[in-house]
């Protein structure tokens, strides 16, 4: 069988098949905790629901414009102006099938092949494979202390004469750590310094804890125009557990947001308009979800990092924000994806190798779930890992003994 080049280097999503995976081992009666997901537990907002049923029960849902209805266009102008006090027209918005295709449509638009998109580690598992996907080449970048934060100057050293984008995601998947303040104006300053796009990925920015705000990436803006090449990406997918929907949106330049509607006009025709519907629901409807699916959020937050801290060999980083944790586990094991199927196997806990993220020896652990899963979660990886665990572990009826050292 002949399959094309840039077929054959595109790995699969590990994350979506970590949800397939905890699906199986549900099915079949296994009392598995899935540390691995990529979304929130509570309900869609009441006003999506209501919003999307009244066209459905019309039963007219027809093609849409290829870059969203118009009231969803309205919704997001005006989400655009709240949060980051850019002011915006139709035409510099567009709406996708998810944040993520939104990122792969402005790649796609803004890509020739060879040319290099810049993204800081540890990143979102898609960055890499989108990049490969525009015959493009992903150059992550590396802290040179080795925490979750590179430096401007980290991020100057990998760029060279093929290089188009930046892409910060902030607070970021996996770490849950927002970049400082000073490095967000920063790089918006070296990007339009440079001539470099800037995809400012902020699926998570109201996911963010302690009284903490993410930073305003157009308030360092000094090119304000039609000629500014910063992309502002967002979406109802987290902050209103929205993730099945597939609603996200691009917010660019007028002729950019042209080219990414043509391109996704081809591909989708764009977002189902039902789904639209939904979305401007949520947009416009009441936020008193987004303000409790927070405070749940940063509770549990605090119940995972106090339960890893009490690991003698877990190093712990507190996240800013989302709903990951990701923690150093090298101590047990300097290979994650042998140690997360170790994890799954003795205990069927779910987490996600850190070398999927560009790390190697972390474990992303989600805290997106109960808090009596964190907790159990924990528990079951700490019998797996701690030398002084008891030697045998309950879960529910089963009795688990300790076969190794
Ligand atoms: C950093 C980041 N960006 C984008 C997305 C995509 O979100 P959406 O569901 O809107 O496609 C995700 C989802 O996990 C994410 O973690």
């Amino acid at each position: 069988m002949s399959i094309s080049l840039i077929g054959k280097s595109i790995g699969e999503s590990v994350t979506l098949k970590l949800n397939e995976t905890a699906a199986i081992l549900r099915d079949k009666g296994d009392p598995v905790i899935h540390l691995g997901g990529g979304e929130p537990k509570s309900k869609a907002p009441l006003d999506a629901l209501v919003a999307a049923s009244g066209l459905l029960n019309s039963g007219e849902l027809r093609y849409a414009p290829a870059d969203g209805i118009p009231a969803l266009k309205q919704a997001i102008i005006r989400y655009t102006e709240d949060y980051y006090g850019r002011v915006v027209e139709p035409e510099n918005v567009m709406a996708s099938g998810g944040a993520k295709q939104a990122i792969m449509v402005a790649l796609q638009a803004i890509l020739n092949p060879q040319e290099e998109v810049i993204f800081p580690a540890p990143y979102w598992v898609s960055y890499p494979e989108m990049a490969r996907l525009c015959g493009a080449v992903p150059v992550p970048v590396y802290a040179e202390d080795g925490s979750f934060c590179p430096r401007i100057q980290d991020i100057e050293q990998k760029v060279g004469s093929y290089s188009k984008a930046v892409i910060i995601n902030s607070p970021n998947n996996p770490s849950g750590v927002m970049y400082p303040e000073q490095f967000i104006a920063d790089i918006v300053e070296f990007c339009e310094k440079r001539d470099l796009y800037l995809i400012m990925d902020d699926i998570y920015h109201r996911l963010v804890f302690d009284g903490k705000k993410a930073a305003n990436c157009w308030e360092y803006a000094k090119n304000k125009t039609e000629t500014s090449k910063l992309i502002i990406v967002n979406g109802v997918s987290k902050q209103y557990a929205m993730t099945g929907f597939r609603i996200g949106w691009s917010v660019a330049n007028k002729k950019l947001t042209e080219v990414m509607t043509n391109i996704q006009g081809h591909q989708t025709s764009g977002p189902s308009v039902l789904l639209q519907r939904a979305a401007v629901g949520a947009l416009n409807g009441l936020q008193t979800g987004v303000d409790a699916l927070r405070t749940t959020l940063q509770n549990n937050r605090n119940v995972l990092v106090d339960r890893l801290n009490s690991f003698e060999g877990v190093r712990v980083v507190k996240p800013d924000g989302t709903f990951y944790c990701f923690a150093d586990f090298s101590t047990y094991d300097k290979d994650s994806t042998r140690l997360a199927k170790r994890i799954l196997d003795k205990v069927m806990v779910v987490t996600v190798p850190g070398i999927e993220f560009g790390m190697e020896g972390y474990l992303r652990i989600s805290f997106c779930g109960t808090i009596k899963g964190i907790t159990e979660g924990v528990e079951r990886m700490k019998w797996v890992l701690d030398p002084n665990a008891p030697n045998e572990l309950f879960i529910g009826t089963r009795k688990l003994v300790r076969d190794w050292n």
